[in-house]
Protein backbone atom coordinates (compact mmCIF):
# COMPACT_ATOMS: atom_id res chain seq x y z
CA UNK A 1 0.00 0.00 0.00
CA UNK A 2 1.24 3.35 -0.75
CA UNK A 3 0.76 5.81 2.17
CA UNK A 4 0.71 9.52 1.73
CA UNK A 5 2.55 11.07 3.80
CA UNK A 6 2.39 15.11 2.09
CA UNK A 7 -1.07 15.84 3.85
CA UNK A 8 -1.77 14.34 7.62
CA UNK A 9 -5.35 14.74 6.27
CA UNK A 10 -4.57 11.51 3.87
CA UNK A 11 -2.34 10.39 6.44
CA UNK A 12 -4.99 10.32 8.81
CA UNK A 13 -7.30 8.59 6.68
CA UNK A 14 -4.86 5.83 6.02
CA UNK A 15 -3.84 5.11 9.17
CA UNK A 16 -7.88 5.05 10.40
CA UNK A 17 -8.19 2.95 7.68
CA UNK A 18 -5.49 0.17 8.76
CA UNK A 19 -6.94 0.43 12.49
CA UNK A 20 -10.72 -0.16 11.43
CA UNK A 21 -9.63 -3.16 8.50
CA UNK A 22 -7.48 -4.44 11.67
CA UNK A 23 -10.04 -3.96 13.73
CA UNK A 24 -13.02 -5.67 11.11
CA UNK A 25 -10.97 -8.88 10.78
CA UNK A 26 -10.00 -9.52 14.56
CA UNK A 27 -14.14 -9.07 14.75
CA UNK A 28 -14.82 -10.63 11.70
CA UNK A 29 -12.54 -13.73 12.90
CA UNK A 30 -14.23 -13.75 16.63
CA UNK A 31 -17.46 -14.05 15.17
CA UNK A 32 -16.62 -16.72 12.85
CA UNK A 33 -15.42 -18.80 15.85
CA UNK A 34 -17.87 -17.88 17.99
CA UNK A 35 -20.84 -17.35 15.81
CA UNK A 36 -23.71 -15.07 17.43
CA UNK A 37 -26.59 -13.65 15.46
CA UNK A 38 -25.66 -9.34 16.77
CA UNK A 39 -22.02 -10.41 16.15
CA UNK A 40 -21.69 -9.14 12.81
CA UNK A 41 -23.47 -6.09 13.11
CA UNK A 42 -21.24 -4.80 16.38
CA UNK A 43 -18.33 -5.70 14.03
CA UNK A 44 -20.06 -3.16 11.45
CA UNK A 45 -20.90 -0.38 13.84
CA UNK A 46 -17.78 -0.61 15.92
CA UNK A 47 -15.78 0.04 12.70
CA UNK A 48 -17.41 2.27 11.71
CA UNK A 49 -17.06 4.35 15.33
CA UNK A 50 -13.50 3.38 15.21
CA UNK A 51 -12.67 4.62 11.89
CA UNK A 52 -14.60 7.88 12.85
CA UNK A 53 -12.82 7.96 15.76
CA UNK A 54 -9.29 6.84 14.87
CA UNK A 55 -9.54 9.50 11.98
CA UNK A 56 -10.33 12.33 14.04
CA UNK A 57 -7.92 11.76 16.30
CA UNK A 58 -5.07 11.13 14.24
CA UNK A 59 -5.99 14.15 11.94
CA UNK A 60 -5.85 16.50 15.50
CA UNK A 61 -3.05 14.87 16.30
CA UNK A 62 -1.24 15.55 13.37
CA UNK A 63 -2.07 18.30 12.24
CA UNK A 64 -1.93 20.24 16.26
CA UNK A 65 1.27 18.86 17.16
CA UNK A 66 3.17 18.31 13.62
CA UNK A 67 1.47 20.34 10.90
CA UNK A 68 0.92 23.39 12.97
CA UNK A 69 5.06 23.20 13.74
CA UNK A 70 6.06 23.11 10.60
CA UNK A 71 3.23 25.83 9.59
CA UNK A 72 5.39 27.98 12.38
CA UNK A 73 8.60 27.38 10.19
CA UNK A 74 6.87 28.35 6.94
CA UNK A 75 5.18 30.96 7.82
CA UNK A 76 8.08 32.91 9.06
CA UNK A 77 9.79 32.22 5.91
CA UNK A 78 7.03 33.19 3.92
CA UNK A 79 6.91 36.27 5.59
CA UNK A 80 10.57 36.92 5.16
CA UNK A 81 10.22 36.30 1.32
CA UNK A 82 6.63 38.54 0.94
CA UNK A 83 7.98 41.43 2.58
CA UNK A 84 11.20 41.07 0.29
CA UNK A 85 9.15 40.05 -2.74
CA UNK A 86 6.14 41.59 -2.50
CA UNK A 87 4.33 38.54 -3.27
CA UNK A 88 1.33 38.69 -1.18
CA UNK A 89 -0.33 35.89 -3.19
CA UNK A 90 0.78 32.90 -1.85
CA UNK A 91 -0.60 31.57 1.23
CA UNK A 92 0.02 27.94 3.19
CA UNK A 93 -3.23 26.99 2.46
CA UNK A 94 -3.61 23.92 1.28
CA UNK A 95 0.19 23.05 0.23
CA UNK A 96 1.48 19.60 0.77
CA UNK A 97 4.72 18.95 2.33
CA UNK A 98 6.99 18.49 -0.38
CA UNK A 99 5.93 21.91 -1.71
CA UNK A 100 6.66 23.36 1.83
CA UNK A 101 9.70 21.51 1.75
CA UNK A 102 10.60 22.54 -1.80
CA UNK A 103 10.07 26.42 -0.85
CA UNK A 104 12.11 26.25 2.55
CA UNK A 105 15.00 24.14 0.12
CA UNK A 106 15.04 27.46 -2.24
CA UNK A 107 14.81 29.87 0.26
CA UNK A 108 18.02 27.96 2.06
CA UNK A 109 19.20 28.31 -1.22
CA UNK A 110 19.12 31.89 -1.67
CA UNK A 111 19.70 32.59 1.38
CA UNK A 112 23.17 30.76 1.22
CA UNK A 113 23.95 32.83 -1.82
CA UNK A 114 22.99 35.84 -0.29
CA UNK A 115 25.44 35.17 2.43
CA UNK A 116 28.47 33.99 -0.52
CA UNK A 117 27.50 37.15 -1.87
CA UNK A 118 27.89 39.79 1.56
CA UNK A 119 31.71 37.70 2.25
CA UNK A 120 32.77 38.65 -1.65
CA UNK A 121 31.58 42.33 -0.89
CA UNK A 122 33.02 42.57 2.82
CA UNK A 123 36.47 40.96 1.35
CA UNK A 124 36.45 43.76 -1.58
CA UNK A 125 35.69 46.41 1.15
CA UNK A 126 38.94 44.86 3.38
CA UNK A 127 41.35 44.88 0.06
CA UNK A 128 40.02 47.72 -0.90
CA UNK A 129 40.46 49.81 2.21
CA UNK A 130 43.85 47.80 2.29
CA UNK A 131 44.73 49.08 -1.12
CA UNK A 132 43.40 52.74 -0.50
CA UNK A 133 45.70 53.36 2.87
CA UNK A 134 49.02 51.57 0.84
CA UNK A 135 48.50 53.80 -2.42
CA UNK A 136 47.73 56.96 0.34
CA UNK A 137 50.57 56.30 2.68
CA UNK A 138 53.82 56.34 -0.28
CA UNK A 139 52.75 60.06 -0.93
CA UNK A 140 52.09 60.48 3.02
CA UNK A 141 55.49 59.55 3.91
CA UNK A 142 57.27 61.12 1.06
CA UNK A 143 55.74 64.75 2.35
CA UNK A 144 57.14 63.78 5.84
CA UNK A 145 60.24 63.31 4.95
CA UNK A 146 60.87 66.71 2.83
CA UNK A 147 59.21 68.21 5.59
CA UNK A 148 61.36 67.11 8.30
CA UNK A 149 64.60 67.59 6.07
CA UNK A 150 63.52 71.40 5.66
CA UNK A 151 62.76 71.41 9.45
CA UNK A 152 65.90 70.35 10.20
CA UNK A 153 67.92 73.12 8.57
CA UNK A 154 67.11 72.53 4.76
CA UNK A 155 65.26 75.40 4.48
CA UNK A 156 67.93 77.71 4.76
CA UNK A 157 69.98 75.22 2.38
CA UNK A 158 69.41 76.94 -1.02
CA UNK A 159 70.69 73.83 -2.82
CA UNK A 160 67.67 71.89 -1.44
CA UNK A 161 64.53 74.20 -0.05
CA UNK A 162 62.44 74.64 -3.40
CA UNK A 163 63.92 71.00 -4.60
CA UNK A 164 62.33 69.26 -1.42
CA UNK A 165 59.20 72.02 -1.78
CA UNK A 166 58.75 71.16 -5.56
CA UNK A 167 58.63 67.61 -4.51
CA UNK A 168 56.32 67.81 -1.73
CA UNK A 169 53.86 69.65 -3.97
CA UNK A 170 54.81 66.97 -6.11
CA UNK A 171 53.35 64.06 -3.72
CA UNK A 172 50.45 66.43 -2.89
CA UNK A 173 49.16 66.58 -6.47
CA UNK A 174 49.60 62.83 -6.25
CA UNK A 175 47.38 62.40 -3.54
CA UNK A 176 44.63 64.61 -5.10
CA UNK A 177 45.19 62.14 -8.14
CA UNK A 178 44.63 59.28 -5.88
CA UNK A 179 41.56 61.00 -4.01
CA UNK A 180 39.77 62.33 -7.29
CA UNK A 181 39.83 58.61 -8.74
CA UNK A 182 38.85 57.02 -5.81
CA UNK A 183 36.08 59.39 -5.48
CA UNK A 184 35.19 58.63 -9.43
CA UNK A 185 35.45 54.80 -8.80
CA UNK A 186 33.09 54.64 -5.49
CA UNK A 187 30.58 56.86 -7.13
CA UNK A 188 30.39 54.50 -10.67
CA UNK A 189 30.40 51.37 -8.22
CA UNK A 190 27.87 52.55 -6.54
CA UNK A 191 26.07 53.26 -9.68
CA UNK A 192 24.92 56.68 -8.38
CA UNK A 193 26.36 57.82 -11.85
CA UNK A 194 24.08 59.67 -13.84
CA UNK A 195 25.53 59.66 -17.52
CA UNK A 196 24.84 62.16 -19.38
CA UNK A 197 24.39 61.35 -22.82
CA UNK A 198 24.63 63.53 -25.71
CA UNK A 199 25.33 63.90 -29.56
CA UNK A 200 29.27 64.61 -29.32
CA UNK A 201 31.96 64.95 -31.91
CA UNK A 202 34.74 62.31 -30.54
CA UNK A 203 37.26 63.83 -33.46
CA UNK A 204 36.87 66.90 -31.55
CA UNK A 205 37.00 65.56 -28.34
CA UNK A 206 39.95 63.90 -29.20
CA UNK A 207 41.80 66.91 -30.22
CA UNK A 208 41.07 68.60 -26.98
CA UNK A 209 42.63 65.46 -25.25
CA UNK A 210 45.99 65.70 -27.92
CA UNK A 211 46.10 69.56 -27.13
CA UNK A 212 45.88 68.80 -22.98
CA UNK A 213 48.31 66.22 -22.93
CA UNK A 214 50.68 67.48 -26.00
CA UNK A 215 53.66 69.27 -23.11
CA UNK A 216 53.42 65.60 -21.77
CA UNK A 217 54.39 64.00 -24.59
CA UNK A 218 56.58 65.87 -25.72
CA UNK A 219 58.25 65.90 -22.98
CA UNK A 220 58.37 61.72 -22.98
CA UNK A 221 59.24 62.22 -26.65
CA UNK A 222 55.81 60.55 -27.88
CA UNK A 223 54.20 61.44 -30.75
CA UNK A 224 50.30 62.03 -30.60
CA UNK A 225 48.59 61.20 -34.39
CA UNK A 226 45.73 60.29 -35.54
CA UNK A 227 45.40 56.94 -37.50
CA UNK A 228 43.35 58.35 -41.11
CA UNK A 229 42.70 61.54 -42.67
CA UNK A 230 39.48 62.36 -40.18
CA UNK A 231 38.26 65.35 -41.35
CA UNK A 232 34.61 65.28 -40.97
CA UNK A 233 33.01 65.38 -37.34
CA UNK A 234 32.79 61.55 -35.67
CA UNK A 235 29.78 62.08 -34.33
CA UNK A 236 28.70 59.62 -31.28
CA UNK A 237 25.96 59.02 -28.16
CA UNK A 238 28.37 59.81 -25.21
CA UNK A 239 28.80 61.64 -21.81
CA UNK A 240 31.28 63.83 -23.30
CA UNK A 241 32.89 64.91 -19.98
CA UNK A 242 33.27 60.93 -18.96
CA UNK A 243 34.68 60.31 -22.90
CA UNK A 244 37.07 62.66 -22.07
CA UNK A 245 38.35 60.89 -18.96
CA UNK A 246 38.15 57.96 -21.06
CA UNK A 247 41.12 59.34 -23.70
CA UNK A 248 42.84 61.20 -21.27
CA UNK A 249 43.43 58.01 -19.31
CA UNK A 250 44.32 55.59 -22.31
CA UNK A 251 46.46 58.38 -23.88
CA UNK A 252 48.11 59.08 -20.81
CA UNK A 253 48.65 55.27 -20.50
CA UNK A 254 50.44 55.45 -23.64
CA UNK A 255 52.87 58.46 -22.77
CA UNK A 256 53.26 56.80 -19.30
CA UNK A 257 54.08 52.65 -20.31
CA UNK A 258 54.83 53.14 -24.29
CA UNK A 259 57.68 53.49 -25.44
CA UNK A 260 60.03 56.18 -24.01
CA UNK A 261 62.94 56.93 -26.79
CA UNK A 262 60.98 57.00 -29.99
CA UNK A 263 57.06 56.76 -28.59
CA UNK A 264 54.16 57.26 -30.49
CA UNK A 265 50.09 57.17 -30.10
CA UNK A 266 47.92 56.55 -33.03
CA UNK A 267 44.11 57.06 -32.28
CA UNK A 268 41.80 55.78 -34.99
CA UNK A 269 38.15 55.20 -35.84
CA UNK A 270 36.52 53.13 -37.32
CA UNK A 271 32.76 52.63 -38.74
CA UNK A 272 31.15 49.54 -37.73
CA UNK A 273 27.46 50.34 -38.43
CA UNK A 274 25.95 51.44 -35.45
CA UNK A 275 29.28 51.76 -33.86
CA UNK A 276 32.33 53.76 -33.91
CA UNK A 277 35.15 51.54 -32.86
CA UNK A 278 38.15 53.33 -31.50
CA UNK A 279 41.57 52.73 -31.08
CA UNK A 280 44.43 53.97 -29.01
CA UNK A 281 47.63 52.08 -30.06
CA UNK A 282 51.40 52.68 -28.72
CA UNK A 283 54.62 51.38 -29.85
CA UNK A 284 55.90 50.24 -26.38
CA UNK A 285 57.48 47.01 -24.63
CA UNK A 286 53.86 45.84 -24.44
CA UNK A 287 51.94 43.80 -21.76
CA UNK A 288 52.75 40.12 -20.45
CA UNK A 289 49.83 37.72 -21.40
CA UNK A 290 49.44 36.73 -18.00
CA UNK A 291 48.79 40.17 -17.28
CA UNK A 292 46.56 41.28 -19.98
CA UNK A 293 43.12 40.22 -18.50
CA UNK A 294 43.46 41.50 -14.98
CA UNK A 295 44.67 44.84 -16.23
CA UNK A 296 41.13 46.84 -15.85
CA UNK A 297 41.24 45.66 -12.21
CA UNK A 298 41.31 48.45 -9.51
CA UNK A 299 44.79 48.72 -8.44
CA UNK A 300 46.47 46.57 -10.48
CA UNK A 301 49.54 47.35 -11.79
CA UNK A 302 52.12 45.60 -14.15
CA UNK A 303 55.12 47.34 -13.22
CA UNK A 304 54.11 48.36 -9.49
CA UNK A 305 57.54 50.16 -8.62
CA UNK A 306 57.38 52.31 -11.99
CA UNK A 307 53.57 52.98 -12.29
CA UNK A 308 53.72 54.90 -8.98
CA UNK A 309 56.76 56.57 -9.78
CA UNK A 310 54.66 57.75 -12.79
CA UNK A 311 51.79 59.00 -10.03
CA UNK A 312 49.50 56.73 -11.56
CA UNK A 313 46.52 55.49 -8.77
CA UNK A 314 46.07 52.12 -11.12
CA UNK A 315 42.54 53.08 -11.00
CA UNK A 316 42.55 54.50 -14.19
CA UNK A 317 41.48 51.65 -16.29
CA UNK A 318 39.12 50.25 -13.56
CA UNK A 319 37.41 53.54 -14.30
CA UNK A 320 37.41 53.58 -18.30
CA UNK A 321 35.73 50.28 -18.13
CA UNK A 322 33.14 51.31 -15.65
CA UNK A 323 32.52 54.45 -18.13
CA UNK A 324 32.83 52.38 -20.86
CA UNK A 325 30.41 49.65 -19.54
CA UNK A 326 27.93 52.37 -18.95
CA UNK A 327 27.71 53.58 -22.34
CA UNK A 328 26.31 49.73 -22.68
CA UNK A 329 29.70 49.16 -25.08
CA UNK A 330 32.75 47.80 -24.65
CA UNK A 331 36.35 47.96 -24.18
CA UNK A 332 38.96 45.25 -25.24
CA UNK A 333 43.22 45.23 -25.03
CA UNK A 334 45.72 43.13 -27.58
CA UNK A 335 49.56 43.30 -26.99
CA UNK A 336 52.50 42.06 -28.88
CA UNK A 337 55.75 41.89 -26.75
CA UNK A 338 58.20 44.33 -27.77
CA UNK A 339 55.72 45.90 -30.38
CA UNK A 340 52.87 47.94 -28.60
CA UNK A 341 49.52 47.83 -26.96
CA UNK A 342 46.00 48.69 -28.41
CA UNK A 343 43.35 49.13 -26.47
CA UNK A 344 40.02 49.42 -28.71
CA UNK A 345 36.34 50.17 -27.58
CA UNK A 346 33.06 51.14 -29.14
CA UNK A 347 30.79 53.65 -29.30
CA UNK A 348 27.24 54.07 -30.34
CA UNK A 349 26.88 56.27 -33.48
CA UNK A 350 24.33 59.29 -33.19
N1 LIG B 1 49.72 51.27 -22.91
C1 LIG B 1 50.22 50.51 -21.94
N2 LIG B 1 51.37 49.81 -22.11
C2 LIG B 1 51.87 49.04 -21.12
N3 LIG B 1 51.32 48.90 -19.91
C3 LIG B 1 50.18 49.58 -19.68
C4 LIG B 1 49.57 50.41 -20.67
N4 LIG B 1 48.44 50.93 -20.15
C5 LIG B 1 48.35 50.46 -18.89
N5 LIG B 1 49.39 49.65 -18.59
C6 LIG B 1 49.62 48.94 -17.31
O1 LIG B 1 48.36 48.82 -16.69
C7 LIG B 1 48.40 49.36 -15.37
C8 LIG B 1 47.04 49.93 -15.03
O2 LIG B 1 46.79 51.12 -15.73
P1 LIG B 1 45.87 52.23 -15.06
O3 LIG B 1 44.70 51.53 -14.48
O4 LIG B 1 45.61 53.30 -16.04
O5 LIG B 1 46.73 52.72 -13.83
P2 LIG B 1 47.77 53.89 -13.68
O6 LIG B 1 47.88 54.65 -14.98
O7 LIG B 1 47.19 54.71 -12.61
O8 LIG B 1 49.05 53.21 -13.29
C9 LIG B 1 49.52 50.35 -15.40
O9 LIG B 1 50.06 50.53 -14.13
C10 LIG B 1 50.51 49.70 -16.35
O10 LIG B 1 51.29 48.79 -15.63
MG1 LIG C 1 46.33 55.33 -16.14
Amino acid sequence: MNIDFSNPRKLALNNALLITALFLVLGMLHTFLFPAASGWWLIAGGGLVLFVFTNFLFRYTLEKFIYEKIRLIYKTIRNRKISKDNDKTSSYKGKTIETVYQEVAEWGETKSKEVEELKRMAKYRREFLGNVSHELKTPIFNIQGYVLTLLDGGLEDPSINKEYLLRTEKSINRMIAIVEDLETISQLESSELQLNLKKTDILALTREVMEFLEIKARKRNNNIYFGGNYEKPVYILADKERLRQVLINLIDNSIKYGNQENGSTKISFFDMDENILVEVTDNGNGINEADLPRIFERFYRTDKGRSREQGGSGLGLAIVKHIIEAHDQTIHVRSTQGVGTTFAFTMKKA
